[in-house]
């Protein structure tokens, strides 16, 4: 049995900001999301979250998740400390316990896993992760006896000059038998140059304590500012990108493109340059995304393009053609064979198979049928200054060029509206309406002599 606790009451005061540091996003999901992910897979029997500052925020924010048991660390005094705050929550248990820094948020399940069936087939009281960095400032130190026994944990700012020129450093990924550290966690001192609580001290009480070096060092890189969240956002896009790429999808010029970890493309998808897709987004093969395009939490059907165009909480259907710079969001869902163009924008409207809206164009809180023809320059009038109402167009009804729908307004199936028309009131099908001032033709409005003499 295996108990997880993650460290996240630190302010993270090198983040110099207002939110906690582990709500800080990597890739659309927050860091200390992204260690719960990856302990997801040893199915933990506790997972508690050691939360301090901003903790309403870290509650707020996993709120959505099930199995998280928060436990306050009213004052932040060490690593140690906060670990000792478990205490009352563990009695009785005698599995392991891992420790994991809420700041870590690259780690790979494999690696937890590797690191558990290591620890476990040792019989060892304490394993810990390490890595060789050739710049390893910052980091604690670890000393080994040989090459896996570990004998001590010297944080790098206790550390003499000789000891700092150990690479060896700790990630701040630990297992625990249980039993045997909560022996001796309420015995630690805080006898260190920060006069703090180190929960790296415990190594010296512990035996045998081993550590495994990662393969990839990029995994245990902590985020402490916003520099090494850039450089560790850098390694999620490389390791995404790679991983679609294996996968069947080209990406044209992968270095413009981001992609969320929760996306989801089909193979024989092609992404063009300078485009991003975030959030819960799906593309389904065949599709063109791209370039200059922002998808989020959106689905794309098979055989779609998108170009120069942001799709935001969307869904469009098989064979569709949208952009180039059309703006879809707040729910809009196109049908199959649809065509939405230049300038058009669509927000929580749906449009059946075949319907075209090719340019200058805002649906806006409306129902259209399918092969619906929507002219250039059709306005969905939703909004009367207080309320938003609905447009519904019947199947195959056209819309003339520059015409004003104000709703609440339903048009009829094949119905032809006239260009310029602002219709107020509701169309039966087969219609056609004109509603416009008629024109007026006035002859002879120009008397002969204010024309301009021929030169
Ligand atoms: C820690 C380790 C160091 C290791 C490094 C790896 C200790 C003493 N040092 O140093 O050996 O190389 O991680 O990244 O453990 N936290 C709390 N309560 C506290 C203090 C910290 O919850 O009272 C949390 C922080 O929010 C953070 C994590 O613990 O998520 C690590 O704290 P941090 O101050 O960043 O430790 P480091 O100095 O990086
Ligand atoms: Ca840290």
């Amino acid at each position: 049995m295996v108990a997880v606790a993650i460290l996240a009451a630190g302010k993270g005061t090198r983040m110099k900001s207002s939110l906690p540091k582990v709500l800080h996003p990597v890739g659309g999901c927050s860091m200390v999301e992204r260690v719960l992910n990856s302990v997801a897979g040893l199915t933990p029997s506790h997972q508690l979250i050691i939360v301090g500052f901003g903790q309403e925020k870290v509650q707020q924010a996993l709120a959505h998740r099930q199995g998280l048991t928060f436990i306050e660390q009213a004052e932040q005094l060490g690593t140690g400390h906060a670990v000792q705050q478990v205490i009352p929550h563990l009695e009785g248990f005698d599995g392991d316990l891992l420790v994991l820094n809420g700041d870590v948020p690259l780690l790979r399940p494999e690696t937890l896993a590797e690191m558990l069936r290591f620890h476990q087939e040792n019989g060892n009281a304490a394993t810990l992760l390490t890595a060789q960095f050739d710049d390893p400032s910052g980091y604690g130190r670890v000393f080994c006896d040989g090459d896996q026994v570990v004998t001590e944990i010297i944080e790098h700012r206790d550390c003499t000059p000789e000891q700092r020129q150990n690479p060896r450093i700790n990630a701040g990924v630990y297992c625990f038998s249980w039993p045997a550290l909560a022996q001796i966690l309420p015995h630690l001192k805080a006898d260190n140059d920060q006069q703090e609580y180190y929960l790296t001290d415990v190594v010296k009480d512990l035996s045998p304590v081993r550590a495994i070096d990662v393969a990839d060092p990029q995994e245990i890189q902590g985020i402490n500012n916003r520099k090494q969240l850039a450089d560790a956002f850098a390694m999620l896009q490389h390791r995404i990108k790679d991983d679609w790429m294996m996968a069947g999808v080209t990406l044209i010029d992968p270095d413009s493109i981001t992609i969320d970890t929760e996306v989801e493309i089909a193979p024989d998808v092609v992404i063009e340059p300078q485009t991003h897709l975030r959030g819960k987004t799906a593309i389904a093969t065949g599709c063109r995304i791209g370039p200059g395009s922002l998808i989020e939490h959106s689905q794309i059907g098979a055989n779609s393009t998108v170009a120069f165009s942001v799709i935001s909480d969307s869904t469009v259907g098989e064979n569709s053609r949208v952009g180039p710079y059309a703006h879809l969001r707040g729910n809009a869902v196109i049908g199959d064979k649809c065509r939405i163009g230049n300038f058009v924008e669509i927000k929580k409207a749906t449009l059946g198979n075949g319907t075209n809206a090719a340019h200058l164009s805002y649906l806006g809180d409306a129902t259209l049928g399918e092969r619906v023809n929507v002219g250039a320059g059709t306005i969905t009038a939703n909004y009367d200054g207080y309320q938003k109402h609905h447009t519904h167009l019947g199947d195959r009804t056209k819309t003339g060029s520059n015409s004003v729908l104000v709703a609440p307004v339903t048009i009829g199936e094949d119905v032809t509206i006239a260009a310029g028309s602002v219709v107020t009131k509701d169309v039966q099908s087969d219609a056609l309406v004109v509603a416009r001032s008629p024109q007026k033709v006035i002859p002879g409005w120009r008397p002969k002599q204010q024309r301009p003499a021929a030169e």
